[in-house]
């Protein structure tokens, strides 16, 4: 079953000289109790997929389901919050520098039921052990903890509530290597034991072959293959996908809009495949089970 999807979804930002299409329309589906990936470079539309789910930006088309209510209207803001939270990338731009550990997660909590503090501190202190930390950082301040340790709290935070649905942001991305796999380990586990659906958000193939079990592949708002991450890994189709994951630790220079063309294949510039159908509209292709790409290279009619 599928705890969230998205069907034809836009968003266009809409500036002096040009429209950034960072959303051009996008169907995505987040299966219940696992770990879904979005993958794909800097500028793709990763974030601005996020904060369309969670209401921060209003799409110009298309639907956002969660459990098959349609919450793309801003009315359901309630219903979000209570059910979907995210951890950003930069653990200290996340918490209140002026509130102690335990402030922020008494603060969260009590969003929608007032709790003395008494029986809140065992929510907390639960929370903080989730994420392998003790009461001894309760009346810290962010500025007084590790990066990692941080992030732990933004992850505790995210737990809190017990929401259904957690997304990740590139949750590592500003830590070093070893804090990084600490907390991927601590991430794999807190889903397997919690059955939490996770939505994990990166730029790098080697972390989500990790820790999730479906990915989509995303280019300039666009979803351009997705299947199980094993047969996406491994048997990568789209020539975009390929070249992510050659450069797995690079940051990919993005193109500017203007380089991408009106019709056809969003890629095609960058492409060394490109045939002469790649300006033509771009078909969906199964190419093995459950393995999708949008590339016109494997429609077999063509
Ligand atoms: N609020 C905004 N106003 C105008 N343009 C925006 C806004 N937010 C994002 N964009 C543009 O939308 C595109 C997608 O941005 P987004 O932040 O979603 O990318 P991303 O995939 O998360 O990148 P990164 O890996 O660097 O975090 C970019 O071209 C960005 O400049
Ligand atoms: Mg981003």
């Amino acid at each position: 079953m599928n705890i969230l999807e998205t069907k034809d979804l836009k968003v266009y930002f809409h500036q002096k000289h040009q429209t950034v299409k960072a959303l051009d329309g996008v169907d995505v589906f987040l299966r219940k109790g696992i770990t879904t990936a979005l993958a794909g470079e800097s500028g793709c539309g990763k974030t601005t997929l996020a904060k369309t789910i969670l209401g921060f930006h209003s799409p110009c088309s298309g639907k956002i389901y969660f459990q098959k209510e349609d919450i793309t209207v801003k009315k359901n803001e309630r219903l979000i919050r209570k059910n979907i939270q995210i951890v950003f990338q930069n653990p200290f731009l996340s918490l209140d520098p002026r509130y102690t550990i335990f402030s922020s997660l008494y603060e969260t909590l009590n969003v929608f039921k007032r709790r003395s503090k008494k029986e809140a501190e065992n929510f907390i202190a639960q929370a903080l052990e989730e994420v392998e930390l003790n009461r001894g950082v309760f009346f810290r301040y962010p500025h007084q903890l590790s990066g990692g340790q941080t992030q732990r709290v933004c992850i505790a935070r995210s737990l809190i509530m017990r929401a259904p649905l957690i997304i990740f942001d590139e949750p590592t991305s500003s830590l070093d290597i070893t804090t990084a796999s600490k907390i991927i380990k601590l991430l794999s586990r807190l889903q397997q034991d919690k059955g939490i659906t996770f939505l994990f958000i990166s730029h790098n193939l080697k972390l989500i072959r990790k820790i999730s079990q479906v990915s989509f592949i995303m280019y300039h708002g666009k979803i351009f293959e997705y299947g199980p991450t094993d047969l996406v890994y491994n048997n990568p189709l789209h020539p975009y996908t390929k070249l992510l994951k050659e450069a797995s630790f690079l940051r990919l220079k993005s193109f500017q809009d203007s380089d991408i063309p009106q019709y056809g294949c969003p890629f095609l510039p960058r492409c060394s495949h490109r045939r002469q159908d790649c300006g033509r509209e771009v078909i969906r292709n199964e190419v093995e089970s459950g393995h999708f790409v949008f590339c016109n290279l494997y429609n077999k009619n063509s």
